[in-house]
C-alpha cells in the first residue's frame, strides 16, 4: 500500500513507518494522520507484524502539529470536528509494541506522537519540546498529561509554560527516552531492538505491554493484581511451556505465538 506522507517497509516481523513530508519538517496533518491511522490498523490486524518502529528524517521525527492547516480553524471546527481524538490517537491505542525512534526535531505533537509509543530511542541530535505556548495554545494530543508522568512536573511544567526544548541528553536524564544512540546508528539501533521485541511471544509481548501502561492508569495494588491476572494467565499459553522448556533444555525458544 503506497502513502503520501508515509513510506513504509516491512522486514521479518517488523515494520517500519517513516513519516515523509520533508517539505513541511513531517508537520502532522490531517492526510499524515489519517494514514498512520490505515497503516496502523492494517499492521494490527496482520498476524505476522510483531513489532512496529515509527521515525522521522534525520532533520525532523515531526515538528508538531501542522500550523498553517490550523491556524484559520474555529472553536466550532475543533470541536465538532473532533481535532485530535479523531485521528491522532491511534499509536497509543496500538496493541502491539512500537517503538519511536527520534532524531531532530520532536516537537509539539511531534513529541506527544513519541510519547504515545512505547519507548523512545533517540538520536543525539534529537530535540524534544512543547513549544505551543508560544502560538497562543497549549499542547493538544497529551502534552501536558504524558510528560508530566514521564519527566516530573518541573520540568514539564518548565517545557509547557516556557516552551524551552531538551536535548537528547537531558530527555534521557529526565527518563523521556529509554537511551540516546549516535545519529547515523540510530535506525541500526531501533532494528535491532524491534527484531528482539519481535524474537518474544507476540501474545506475550502485548500483555507485557497492557501491564506496563496499566500503571498509568491505576492504583498499585490494583496495577500488581492487573499484572498477576496477567501472569497467571500466561500459563495457558503454548508459549510459556516452550519458552520454558527451551531453557531447560538449553536451545533457543522457537516461539508459536499462542
Ligand atoms: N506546521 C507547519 N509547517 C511547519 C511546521 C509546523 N508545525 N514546522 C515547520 N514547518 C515548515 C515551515 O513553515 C517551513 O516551511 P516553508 O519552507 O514553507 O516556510 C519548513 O517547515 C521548514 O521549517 P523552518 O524554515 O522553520 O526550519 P528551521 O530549521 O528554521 O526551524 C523549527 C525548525 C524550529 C522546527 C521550526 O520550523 C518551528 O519552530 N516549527 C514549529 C514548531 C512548533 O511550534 N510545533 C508545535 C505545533 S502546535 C501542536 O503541535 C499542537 C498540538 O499539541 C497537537
Amino acid at each position: 500500500m503506497a502513502y503520501a506522507t508515509l513510506l513504509t517497509e516491512v522486514e521479518g516481523a517488523v515494520a517500519l513507518i517513516t513519516l515523509n513530508r520533508p517539505e513541511a519538517l513531517n508537520a502532522l496533518n490531517d492526510q499524515l494522520m489519517n494514514e498512520l491511522t490505515e497503516v496502523l490498523d492494517s499492521y494490527e490486524a496482520d498476524p505476522e507484524i510483531r513489532c512496529v518502529i515509527l521515525t522521522g528524517s534525520t532533520r525532523a521525527f515531526a515538528a508538531g502539529a501542522d500550523i498553517k492547516a490550523m491556524r484559520t480553524q474555529s472553536y466550532m471546527d475543533a470541536y465538532m470536528g473532533d481535532f485530535i481524538t479523531r485521528n491522532w490517537e491511534r499509536a497509543a491505542t496500538f496493541r502491539k509494541p512500537i517503538i519511536a525512534a527520534v532524531a531532530g526535531y520532536a516537537l509539539g505533537g511531534g513529541c506527544e506522537l513519541a510519547m504515545m509509543c512505547d519507548f523512545i530511542i533517540a538520536a543525539e541530535n534529537a530535540q524534544f519540546g512543547q513549544p505551543e505556548i508560544t502560538l497562543g495554545v497549549m499542547p493538544g494530543a497529551g502534552g501536558t498529561q504524558r510528560l508530566t508522568r514521564f519527566v516530573g512536573k518541573s520540568k514539564a511544567m518548565e517545557m509547557c509554560l516556557t516552551g524551552r526544548r531538551i536535548a537528547a541528553e537531558e530527555a534521557e536524564r529526565c527518563g523521556l527516552v529509554s537511551r540516546v544512540v549516535a545519529t547515523d546508528q540510530l535506525l541500526t539501533e531501533a532494528w535491532e531492538a524491534a527484531r528482539k521485541v519481535a524474537s518474544m511471544s507476540l501474545p506475550i509481548t502485548m500483555m507485557t505491554k497492557e501491564s506496563v501502561n496499566a500503571a498509568y492508569e491505576t492504583s498499585l495494588s490494583q496495577g500488581v493484581m492487573f499484572e498477576r491476572r496477567l501472569f497467571h494467565s500466561m500459563f495457558a499459553t503454548a508459549d510459556q511451556k516452550e519458552g520454558m522448556a527451551a531453557f531447560v533444555e538449553k536451545r533457543p525458544a522457537a516461539f508459536r505465538h499462542e
